[in-house]
């Protein structure tokens, strides 16, 4: 797993061709239930991890990706087997090099596996993949490095591993500190950093770095706006260098800017590859696309941070049922549930509504006059701000609440595109569309007050 079995993998691939980046074919992963992997999100985890010991870690590796016995998944009956959990399942897939592809589908669908696989973090059950060029890679969450070394030491580890000399990684080394914004903490051991200082870090050393291909799972979950918006500029810029990207969102504008090509995965499987714009739309206008209630029971997963975390976002219909479909005429209850942990903060909570096009059709923001400005004792809250009906256009719609705070304004976290819920055209004379029968365009279809005078005889 070092880096010369890399560099050996990587040259012996006379068979992909010139334009390939990424080959993936009939590649499954199948993990063990009840067995924990020790989870590695670089290669610099798993690289320093196998110096320190050595012989264990080729051991507990070995026992681990031992699958002889179960790649056959049926059990004499010819029923599945129930101690395997097929994480991937017989996926193929080619990325051309330059080309921008996104990676989608509903949580635990396979994405993160994959993009592991492709890192070699993990090493696939059955299946070839070949990549053919430098990777590198921010998989998941805030965890891009080695928790004892500083900042400085993990961003000379990952150069290392990408093949770059000392000389090379200095040429950066300002960049990438200018970039991420945390170089006060360089010398401080990444442990010790905040999850958005880590996320920050890892992104500009992984999008610096010169890779042939970046690989990056979900970075838009944590940081700001501003952040956000400044990792998408530096992805597009790393494509447009003839540099391939393969991207993993819930945030389906994000997707929708940055790739022409999207992957959607579903259970470990490919259900469809093919232009962004299709695949995103099939995404969300499929049942799993479209969950209306989502919770975080395990507090330490729950969106936010030591001041408020967000416990559950619903859908609702005008009875107070969750619902994933709304008749258009029909008001829409959006329900959030959150944890004040700390006091004296004024929170200014909101969410976001996108269409299917990955078009913000509007952002609400709660302003109830009995919360606003005022310091929020500690405890559970539940805010529903409800959508007037005859105000949506048809479709399917995804909201992302975001909990922030004012006076000192602070963001404390977000949940990309949470849920979503579908409006159904109604073809009724109460309904906007009245008595025409044929599309309507517009992202917003608000029923508005109209007045007609006769002026004159003509
Ligand atoms: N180390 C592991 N050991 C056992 N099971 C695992 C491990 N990693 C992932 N899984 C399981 O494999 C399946 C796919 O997980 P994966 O993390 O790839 O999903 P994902 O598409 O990235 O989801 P999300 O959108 O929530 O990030 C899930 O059922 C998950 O519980
Ligand atoms: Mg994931």
């Amino acid at each position: 797993m070092a880096l010369e079995a890399r560099r050996r993998v990587d040259k012996q691939n006379p068979t992909v061709s010139q334009e390939t980046a990424i080959s993936v074919e009939n590649v499954s992963k199948v993990y063990r239930l009840g067995v924990a992997e020790t989870r590695h999100d670089t290669l610099g985890a798993v690289f320093v991890d196998m110096i320190k010991s050595p012989l264990e870690n080729y051991k507990k590796y070995r026992s681990l990706y031992k699958f002889d016995d179960v790649t056959s998944t049926k059990i004499g009956n010819g029923t599945e087997r129930s101690d395997v959990l097929w994480a991937v399942r017989d996926v193929s897939f080619d990325i051309k090099r330059g080309e921008l592809v996104g990676l989608i589908g509903t949580n635990g669908a396979g994405k993160s596996t994959m993009l592991k696989i492709l890192s070699r973090i993990t090493p696939p059950t059955k299946g070839e993949v070949r990549v053919r060029g430098r990777v590198s890679s921010l998989l998941e969450v805030g965890t891009g490095f080695h928790p004892e070394l500083t900042g400085r030491e993990n961003v000379y580890l990952n150069g290392t591993i990408l093949g770059m000399t000392k000389r090379e990684v200095e040429s950066k080394f300002d960049e990438i500190v200018e970039f991420s914004g945390v170089s006060k903490f360089l010398d401080t051991p990444v442990k010790r950093y905040s999850s958005g200082m880590k996320v920050r870090l890892a992104f500009a050393v992984a999008a610096h770095l010169e890779p042939e291909i970046l690989i990056v799972d979900e970075v838009l979950a944590v940081g700001d706006a501003e952040f956000q918006k400044k990792c998408l500029r530096k992805m597009e810029d790393v494509g447009q260098h003839g540099r391939t990207v393969l991207f993993v969102s819930h945030n389906m504008s994000a997707i929708a800017r940055l790739c022409e090509r999207s992957i959607l995965l579903h259970q470990g499987g490919i259900v469809k590859d093919g232009p962004t714009h299709e695949v995103v739309s099939a995404y969300l206008s499929s049942a799993w696309g479209q969950t209306a209630e989502r919770e975080w029971p395990d507090e330490a997963e729950a969106p936010g941070d030591d001041v408020v975390k967000l416990r559950a976002v619903r859908v609702k219909d005008k009875n107070g049922e969750v619902s994933n479909s709304h008749d258009i005429r029909d008001p829409i209850l959006i329900e959030l549930d959150y944890d004040v942990m700390e006091l004296h903060h004024q929170l200014y909570i909101h969410f976001l509504v996108h269409n299917q096009e990955g078009v913000c059709v509007f952002t609400a923001i709660d302003q109830d006059p009995e919360w606003r400005r005022k310091d929020r004792q500690t405890g559970r809250y539940t805010t529903v701000c409800r959508i007037p009906g005859n105000f949506l256009a048809e479709g399917t719609l995804s909201v992302t609440p975001v909990l922030r705070s004012i006076r000192p304004e602070t963001y404390h976290g977000h949940a990309p595109d949470a849920i979503a819920f579908h409006v159904r055209e109604s073809f009724e004379a109460d309904s906007v569309r009245g008595d025409w029968v044929r599309e309507i365009p517009g992202v917003v279809r608000p029923s508005l007050e109209w007045t007609t005078r006769y002026t004159c005889k003509g």
